[in-house]
């Protein structure tokens, strides 16, 4: 098969934009799809100061580099969750990353607010996804950056949505929308520069410009059920889950109250935060209180 820009050997088949590309207009044809959904729903801009939150996944690694050829700025921030090899690993990758793309690291070990997620018990990946967004807010406000970029995928949008949906929650619009603007002066903007982009997407991009990422699953995380669903979904109805998001933005609400954490005096739903929470459990010493 033909590149359809070029004419070169493809390498590239992307079923929901019907077209085959070789791997230079691929990568093109992604910074083109990206800075185009920045554009059309604002979602950063060349005068903020960004963090990007990096796990050393193909996702955040992608976007950490196609920010960079569209002439973003940026530092970039990890988090250290302590899971034993794993951690170590995807440190290295996100090391690797900054390194060979000359961006600015910041590390944030979980381990100096008292505890690391093998310590948690019970429901580790909530625990752990309320670590990260505390951690990657409360570093971006004290730093003085004015929004976070997140590598969330149309994959993730979508199963988090039908997931809650179907197990008959509320599913809060500020987790579907590409920009969350600050709703209160301890909150940074959260940004999803990749919300509209497929996870093949990002992997294919990331392969072809060689960058260093980790595979392979948290030895914590449980099956992704719903993501196979939209997987399946797409499958056989190409280009599916691109509509789907797009459809879901603007269903905005309006937040809940703000209130403040007694404890740390981050924003909270209740009298102490979900983080305090699961730090006063999990934790062996008082360190970062
Ligand atoms: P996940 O919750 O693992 O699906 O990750 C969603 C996004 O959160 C990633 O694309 C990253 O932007 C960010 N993220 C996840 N884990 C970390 C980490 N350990 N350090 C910094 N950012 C992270
Ligand atoms: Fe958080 Fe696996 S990365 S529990
Ligand atoms: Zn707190």
């Amino acid at each position: 098969m033909r590149c359809r820009k070029c004419g070169k050997k493809a390498v590239v088949s992307l079923r929901a934009y019907r077209i085959s590309l070789c791997g230079d207009c691929y990568v093109d044809f992604y910074r083109k799809l990206v800075e185009r959904s920045i554009k059309k729903y604002r979602i950063l801009g060349k005068d903020e100061r960004i963090l990007l939150a990096v796990s050393g996944g193909k996702d955040s690694s992608a976007m950490v580099s196609v920010l960079k050829e569209l002439g973003f700025d940026f530092e970039i921030l990890h988090i250290d969750l302590g899971i034993g090899e794993y951690s170590k690993d995807s440190r290295r990758k996100v090391e690797n990353l900054s390194e060979m793309l000359s961006v600015n690291l910041n590390i944030v070990e979980l381990e100096d607010y008292g505890f690391t997620i093998p310590q948690v018990r019970g429901r580790v990946c909530s625990a752990c996804g309320t670590a990260k967004r505390y951690i990657m807010n409360r570093f971006a406000r004290e730093r003085g950056f004015d929004v976070v970029a997140t590598g969330h995928t149309a994959e993730d949008l979508a199963s988090f949505y039908l997931k809650n949906i179907a197990g008959g929650q509320q599913v809060f619009a500020e987790k579907l929308i590409p920009r969350i603007e600050p709703f209160d002066a301890k909150v940074v903007a959260k940004a999803r520069p990749l919300f509209e982009i497929s996870e093949r997407e990002n992997m294919l991009y990331a392969l072809i410009k060689g960058l260093p990422f980790k595979s392979g699953e948290c030895p914590y995380a449980p099956r992704p059920e719903w993501k196979e669903i939209v997987y399946d979904i797409e499958l056989k109805k190409p280009g599916f889950t691109r509509n789907f998001v797009r459809g879901l933005v603007g269903k905005a609400e309006n937040p809940l109250e703000t209130r403040y954490c007694s404890i740390c005096g981050e924003i909270s739903s209740g009298e102490v935060c979900s983080f305090c929470k699961i730090r006063m459990k999990f934790t062996r010493s008082s360190k970062g209180f």
